[in-house]
């Protein structure tokens, strides 16, 4: 069956995806669909040409989500039709984290998939154990879902907030940052890239001097990812928050959260279930859990059925962007 009549006939079975499968899709014959390996030097006029957004559009709101190229689109449908037509039981999602870990170079047993940054920095937020008055640094920058948590968080539990502006140079964001540490400093948590000016934050810099001073360092790194190159183990921070549905062109509502191994186990998880246990056992009287039946990994932090189809597809936006690689897009992007 083509996808048209798939479209018309299983159309209850999509009804979650109107935005993906839009009209442009569904009507268009000849979508280019395969652009991996033989035209991986393909010029940026025809990559554009693997896209179905309307031609009368000039889209620039990537900061928020990206449009999946035509590529992503199909994996979607046909993942979709997996499940729908025989039941297939979502992908194995550490394929995605191992491929999702080799571009920020991170251990895929550091990383959890999430369905936003948003996600992920409320990991991290309400994860970490504060008094009364600890002190939590931000910059005069954040994203509503960078400081959202905090805010929160300090209204209920009566932490503080202090906020630093950034500076014209790293060397100057640095310093007024210095300037705002006190001893009761306990977390920094600061955007990579700024949502508001796009400036490249010294981020390992940060985390460095977080960590010679005994304070938890929370990156929010919706940006980088599918823009910069950056290696997440390099940086060295504690929290580390991401987006594939920004800059790297997946499926919206697809994030990831790395947590550093040091600071697993003095993370608090707030939803736990499938495959944040590694076993339990309720045909006792009195059923008790250990911490050890948590699994390992930064993997217990999201938990219960995910959408397959949409890890599938993201495993497609990333073939996809290496098969542009990081450093045409880096050297685009700075145009
Ligand atoms: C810097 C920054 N942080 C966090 C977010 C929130 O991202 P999401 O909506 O994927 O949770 C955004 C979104 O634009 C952002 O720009």
């Amino acid at each position: 069956m083509d996808r048209k009549n798939f479209l018309k006939k299983a159309g209850f079975a999509l009804a979650g995806i109107p935005t993906i499968l839009n009209a442009n899709i569904v009507e268009t014959t000849s979508v280019e669909t395969k652009p991996i390996g033989s035209n991986a030097n393909r010029d940026w006029k025809s990559i554009a040409k693997e896209f179905s957004i309307n031609k009368d559009i000039i889209f620039m709101n990537n900061g928020t989500m990206g449009i999946s190229p035509n590529l992503v689109l199909k994996s979607l449908q046909e993942e979709f039709e997996k499940v729908a037509f025989k039941g297939a039981y979502p992908s194995d999602f550490n394929r995605l984290k191992k491929a999702l870990g080799k571009i920020v170079n991170a251990p895929h047993t550091t990383l959890a998939i999430t369905k936003n940054v948003t996600e992920g920095l409320n990991i991290a937020c309400f994860g970490v154990e504060l008094q009364r008055d600890d002190e939590v640094i931000m910059t005069t920058h954040e994203h509503v879902g960078g400081c959202a948590p905090w805010l929160y968080r300090a209204k209920m539990e009566g932490i503080r907030i202090k906020t630093f502006p950034l500076g014209m140079t790293a060397a100057e964001t640095l310093d007024n940052l210095k300037k705002a540490i006190t001893a009761k400093t306990k977390v920094i948590a600061v955007p990579h890239i700024p949502c508001t000016i796009g400036q490249i934050m010294p981020i390992k810099e940060i985390c460095k001097l977080a960590r010679e001073k005994g304070i938890i360092s929370i990156v929010d790194g919706a940006h980088p990812l599918g823009m910069i190159r950056f290696d997440i183990t390099d940086i060295d921070c504690d929290y580390y928050a991401g987006c594939l549905h920004k800059w790297l062109l997946a499926p919206l509502g697809m994030g990831y959260v790395y947590i550093n191994p040091n600071r697993l186990n003095a993370t608090r998880v707030h939803n736990v279930g499938a495959y944040s246990l590694n076993k339990f056992d309720m045909t006792v009287e009195i059923p008790i859990m250990d911490s050890a039946d948590l699994v390992n990994e930064t993997q217990r932090f999201s938990t219960g059925t995910y959408c397959g189809p949409m890890y599938e597809a993201s495993l497609k936006a990333i073939e996809w962007y290496e098969s542009i690689g990081i450093d045409r897009i880096e050297q685009r992007g700075k145009r």
